[in-house]
């Protein structure tokens, strides 16, 4: 990497200034390694062999014609495949979808119930695709339904309680002037990074060697070593490039335990990569829910009573919830306040965390149930929030951390052209289309968790800071390097940052939109305790002088606060009511989100995270067959995703509102773009109908 000849740029406002991803050129000339491009000698290849049937037991796998196939080294089957610790909890608690080859129950379809490997990827698949295995099926239950018998509200959730309340709803219902009661659904949605999972495993003089692609280095090592049962230090796990995760790629997965199996077995290099339709059975999705939301209120619009419950789906496997009802508690204030999450176990695929887990779905339902309450009310949407302005957190009673809603509802308003809105809706034509507005609000959970990085300064007056992040895409990298810079002092052109190596330390994952803040926080401290020693003299060793961070003992002492985003969505859309076709025209999302360390790639998050919005508004549905238990739509043809022609002008801007407790300021923006964003858009085709969609995605056959 070129440092002294770089032209040199101010040192001071490295941060808060645009700069194009360090890897970036990498990536587009296709040098960028990722997880499966990486050779080996005697490279040795996994496929995976799913489960067919929704549930049973298996019978028999018949590998002995397989094993006599071209050039197939191993069938690995619960019969002979190594045994994993049972009770693993890993970085996110108990995850028993690690439980992978260790018995003969079938609690899926797409469960993997053998690894053939072979010298060549399609010698492995050829011999997979062969490979007989008999069941003994049992009826299954995949048919997710409000009112299930066997739902259930879980006992306790240790980031969130399922279930919160105050005061007594019902008796606020009753003396209100307004009520809204609705139901809302959301669909089945899955992940679908660019980048399918896989990973790359051998044991390399006692150490195990491996390269996957998570969103955390560390997290994932340790976790890997607490399930193999091998001393922590004995595993290294390095993830250069990620091609996108945003949740799928937080936790130990089925590939990847496979890679570790296979390499142990056969004392070899092993690959293991999943095919587009596997990422639909094997890494986690969200569920779809069903959530019922009920505000009461004074004719003001003033809140007396908000309710909001909501049921989601898990696996047998084990326990996830999509904890949607949860988003009310720090942003509305009511006398009576309830929001309950449950869930129903199916016989599917474990759900995951995806992009604001839990805030995306709950976010449609009450953001939608508030512009029925502004509607009933006739009242301005923006103006109701305005009323429903709480002093303190509504369930924790804490103070905030900043509280910048209505700025966001003020300067949104103020640039998308929402003052003097007609309120009623069915009323504005364009040509063949009817045209709304609609608008929601956003909040996130910003918070930190704690990370090491160290900092190293040679003698050529360049410097390298190392730290156990993740870059799945968001510009980590390159935002990182611009806070070495500053707290260095220098030029980022002089940072060689060097990032998702595990043999680098304790660093949180690129997830909760915690990322950039909590390992921004450790190369801070780092950067900048190494530029004081500098500053003392003595001049640097031949070898280096490095100083190293750990943010345990500042993070911990956070006062607590509701530390939340916030964020002001708004959309317009037309609606074809010949045809049901809806196009979204232009989102505007204002966000205060914490200080911007890089407006070029935050940006490109709080987009994203809009455009996924709509995606869950208009497109993602994941339709299971309940016959088969088999998904119906398991890739990209089927499975809709917004493609560049829905995506029309989207803007996303930021309201200055720096934490004041970071030594940086940061808060986090990897998942607000996400919260509301459907909501803006439900409301804008309400706007522009009159009818109320309640049901994502809004397909053209609801419209009619
Ligand atoms: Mo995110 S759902 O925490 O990757």
């Amino acid at each position: 990497m070129t440092t002294a000849t770089t032209p040199p740029r101010p040192a001071t406002g490295a941060v808060g200034t645009s700069h194009i991803r360090l890897e970036g050129r990498d990536k587009v000339t296709g040098a960028a390694r990722y997880a499966a491009d990486f050779p080996a000698d005697g490279l040795a290849h996994g496929w995976i062999v799913v489960s067919t049937v929704a549930r049973g037991r298996i019978r028999s796998v018949a590998d002995t014609p397989v094993l006599a196939m071209p050039g197939v080294l191993a069938v690995l089957h619960h019969g002979n495949a190594p045994r994993l610790k049972e009770d693993f909890s890993g970085t996110f608690g108990p995850d028993a979808t690690t439980q992978i080859l260790q018995h003969d129950r079938v609690p899926h379809a797409g469960w993997p119930v053998a690894l053939v490997v072979a010298e060549t990827p399609e010698q492995a698949r050829e011999a997979a695709e062969s490979l007989t295995v008999t069941y003994a099926t049992e009826p299954h239950d995949v048919d997710f339904r409000p009112g299930h018998p066997a739902a259930y509200t879980p006992e306790a959730r240790p980031v969130r309680p399922a279930a919160a309340e105050k005061g007594d709803v019902e008796a606020e219902l009753a003396a209100s002037d307004v009520v809204v009661d609705a139901r809302y659904t959301t669909a089945e949605e899955h992940h679908n990074p660019m980048e399918p999972h896989a990973a790359l495993a051998h044991w390399d003089g006692g150490r195990l060697d491996v390269v996957d692609t998570t969103q955390g280095a560390h997290a994932t090592a340790q976790d890997l070593a607490r399930l193999f049962g091998l001393d922590p230090a004995a595993v290294r796990l390095r993830s250069e490039h990620v091609g996108g995760g945003f949740g799928c790629k937080a936790q130990v997965r089925a590939h990847l335990v496979l890679a570790v199996m296979a390499a142990t077995l056969l004392a070899r290099p092993v690959r293991v990569a999943l095919t587009r339709a596997q990422t639909f059975t094997l890494i986690g999705h969200r569920s779809a829910t069903a959530q019922r939301v009920r505000l009461g209120a004074g004719a003001d619009g003033r809140l007396r009573a908000l309710e909001h419950t909501a049921l989601s789906a898990t696996s047998t496997v084990q326990e996830f919830v999509e904890t949607s009802a949860a988003y009310g508690r720090s942003l509305y204030d009511a006398r009576g306040h309830r929001t309950v999450d449950s869930v129903v176990p199916l016989d599917i695929p474990t759900p995951t965390y995806m992009r604001a887990p839990g805030e995306a779905p709950g976010s449609f339902a009450l953001e939608c149930a508030l512009d029925e309450l502004a509607e009933r009310c006739g009242i301005d949407p923006i103006v109701l929030r305005g009323r429903n302005e709480p002093a303190v957190g509504p369930v924790s009673g804490l103070p905030f951390a900043g509280r910048r809603l209505l700025d966001c509802f003020a300067e949104g308003a103020r640039r998308f052209g929402w003052d003097g809105r007609d309120p009623r809706p069915g009323v504005r034509r364009d040509g063949r289309w009817l045209v709304g507005t609609g608008t929601a609000a956003a909040t996130f959970f910003a918070g930190a968790f704690p990370a090491t990085a160290s900092a190293t300064a040679h003698p050529d007056g360049t410097f390298t800071v190392r730290i156990a992040a993740a870059d799945i895409g968001t510009g980590a990298r390159t935002a990182l390097t611009q806070l070495a810079a500053e707290a260095l002092e220098v030029t980022p052109g002089r940072v060689r940052l060097l990032i998702a190596d595990s043999d680098f330390g304790a660093a949180w994952v690129a997830g909760g939109s915690m990322g950039t803040r909590s390992w921004g926080w450790a190369v801070t401290l780092a950067a900048r305790d190494l530029r004081e020693r500098l500053a003392l003299g003595g001049g640097v060793p031949a070898d280096g002088l490095t100083v190293r961070s750990d943010t345990t003992q500042a993070v911990g002492a956070l006062a607590a606060r509701e530390r939340h985003s916030y964020g002001a969505q708004f959309a317009e859309v037309a609606v074809d009511p010949g045809t049901g076709e809806i196009r979204v025209r232009r989102m505007l999302g204002v966000f205060a989100a914490g200080r911007i360390v890089n407006p070029l790639t935050a940006r490109s998050q709080l987009t994203g995270g809009m455009i996924w919005g709509l995606s869950m508004a208009l497109h993602e549905e994941a339709v299971r067959d309940t016959a088969s238990g088999t998904l119906v739509n398991a890739d990209l043809a089927g499975y809709h995703i917004a493609a560049h022609a829905d995506v029309p002008a989207v803007e996303a801007d930021w309201l200055d509102d720096p934490d004041p407790e970071d030594p940086v300021g940061i808060k986090g923006i990897g998942e607000i773009g996400a919260v509301g964003s459907a909501a803006a858009i439900a409301n804008a085709v309400w706007h522009a109908t009159g009818v109320r969609h309640r049901n994502l995605p809004i397909r053209p056959d609801r419209v009619l």
